[in-house]
């Protein structure tokens, strides 16, 4: 078999980075050599995401960009993969006639076989979702550049059914992932270099994997990686607000390598507005939770998700979003316009009634005071000493280093004989919303 060439070009989520280099683990042995030039490819795969309608359509531009790929006198194949093959299904091959597969989260393994189809001229669409997947047994092609910091996933799909999300949907249900094989990809991540996991589910505090009558939660497995090395940091994302328990806050404060940084999507601050949402927990209790994280890791950073203008929202609503952030002072946010997705309980049920500009204008409102509480969060460690895993050479200057805090934040720094992958401590001397400047001691 001669080697063919795979550029496979990632949209969405962490999980998505992930999966990407399933996909290229598996395309390896069938002879397939990555490649980061469109040009010299003859498989290119847009791995994809469909949380929110112009995710959906940047892709698209980039398929009608690919049409200029099949112009030429090699045949290149173009496949969708990700969450846009699994909810559109076979309508993107009528609707972008440029694509040639099509192929869910669930059916990467049969990659080798839809590809045979097409290359006799067919086209090859497999969007099955499996109870059982999770690609335990494959080792990923690592694509990161630093070769410091992985992702390892630990369980697929999810089974909350938020009113406005796709992701049950495109993922299908929750499983997890086999202990061992998460243990042995992690410990040989490690004995690679790399010195940071980040555990990988959408809802990590649902882990849950039989063996016999033994049942293993999400703390224990925690536990279990955080022994790996006390040379390894790990962090884990997503928590869900209503299944963060004080016992996973316990495990983390017993192991200083478990990252001071705790990401609890609160998706709004009213308990009227996360009923509609079907999140399943209140105002109040998402407080408690806050302040949970507070007794037990005083000095964990804390980031969130939040959704504008969901339907019905009042402005008396949003101001309560505005007033919890406050309220937790946030490190960091990820803030999003509600945008509504065909085939979710939101769509169905309820009227997308926050025009546009409100959306827009609630949206800005959130995003200018996240600024002003991720200055303030900068701004309480200046002048003070952080252990600093070292990534690699800072974007803006060759002159500058750059890493992270246990707690996330990114520290900038001058260069000395120091590689990446190394620990060192820095003391913080000044600060942007987004960067700590400090010096090593
Ligand atoms: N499983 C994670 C996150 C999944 S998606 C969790 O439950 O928190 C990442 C974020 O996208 C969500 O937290 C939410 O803030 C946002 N999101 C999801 N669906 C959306 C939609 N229809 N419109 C706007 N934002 C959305
Ligand atoms: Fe979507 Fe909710 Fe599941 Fe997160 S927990 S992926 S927001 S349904
Ligand atoms: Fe997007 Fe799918 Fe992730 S919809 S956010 S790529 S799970």
């Amino acid at each position: 078999m001669s080697t063919r060439k795979l550029y496979i070009e990632t949209y969405g989520c962490q999980m998505n980075v992930l999966d990407s280099e399933v996909v290229a683990a598996i395309l390896q042995q069938q002879n397939y050599q990555l490649t980061g030039e469109l040009h010299e490819a003859d498989l290119v795969l847009v791995n994809t995401c469909s949380i929110r309608d112009n995710a959906e359509q940047r892709v698209r531009s980039r398929l009608q960009h690919f049409k200029g790929l099949k112009q030429g006198t090699r045949p290149v194949t173009v496949g969708v993969i990700g969450c846009m093959a699994e909810r559109l299904k076979e309508k993107l091959l009528e609707e972008e006639k440029v694509v040639d597969l099509v192929v869910g989260p669930d059916a990467y393994r049969e990659l080798p076989l839809l590809l045979q189809e097409v290359g006799s001229g067919q086209k090859g669409v497999n969007t099955l979702l499996s109870l059982e997947e999770t690609y335990g047994d494959i080792n990923p092609v690592r694509m990161d550049r630093n070769h410091v910091t992985s992702f390892v996933a630990i369980m697929r799909g999810c089974n909350n059914f938020c009113s406005y999300c796709v992701v049950p949907g495109t993922r299908g249900r929750e499983r997890s992932r086999d202990p061992e094989t998460i243990i042995r990809e992690t410990t040989e991540l490690f004995q690679r270099g790399y010195r940071e996991v980040t555990l990988l589910g959408q809802n990590v505090n649902s882990y849950r994997w039989k063996n016999g009558g033994n049942e293993l939660q999400f703390e224990k497995l925690l536990e279990r990686v955080a022994v790996i090395d006390p040379d390894l940091r790990v962090r884990f994302a997503t928590s869900h607000p209503k299944d963060m328990s004080d016992d996973l806050l316990k495990v983390m404060a017993a192991h200083p390598n478990l990252c001071r940084s705790v990401h609890l999507p609160v998706q709004s601050g009213s308990t009227e507005v996360l009923q509609r949402m079907k999140r399943r927990y209140t105002r109040e209790h998402y407080m408690d939770r806050i302040s949970a994280i507070r007794k037990y890791l005083p000095e964990a950073s804390i980031s969130t998700d939040i959704i504008t203008g969901f339907c019905g929202e009042t402005e008396a609503e949003h101001q309560q979003t505005l007033s919890l952030m406050k309220w937790v002072g946030y490190d960091f946010s990820y803030m999003f316009k509600y945008s509504e997705r065909p085939g979710t309980f939101a769509a169905e049920r309820y009227e997308d009634d926050v025009p546009d500009e409100i959306k827009t204008h609630r949206l800005n409102e959130v995003i200018d005071l996240q600024m002003r509480l991720s200055l303030e969060s900068k701004e309480r460690d200046v002048g003070r000493t952080f252990q600093v895993l070292v990534e690699g050479t800072s974007k803006k200057s060759d002159d500058h280093l750059y890493g992270r805090t246990s707690q996330n934040k990114v520290v900038v720094f001058p260069k000395r004989d120091i590689k990446r992958g190394d620990y060192i401590n820095i003391s913080v001397t000044d600060c942007t919303s987004a960067t700590l400047i400090g010096e090593v001691i």
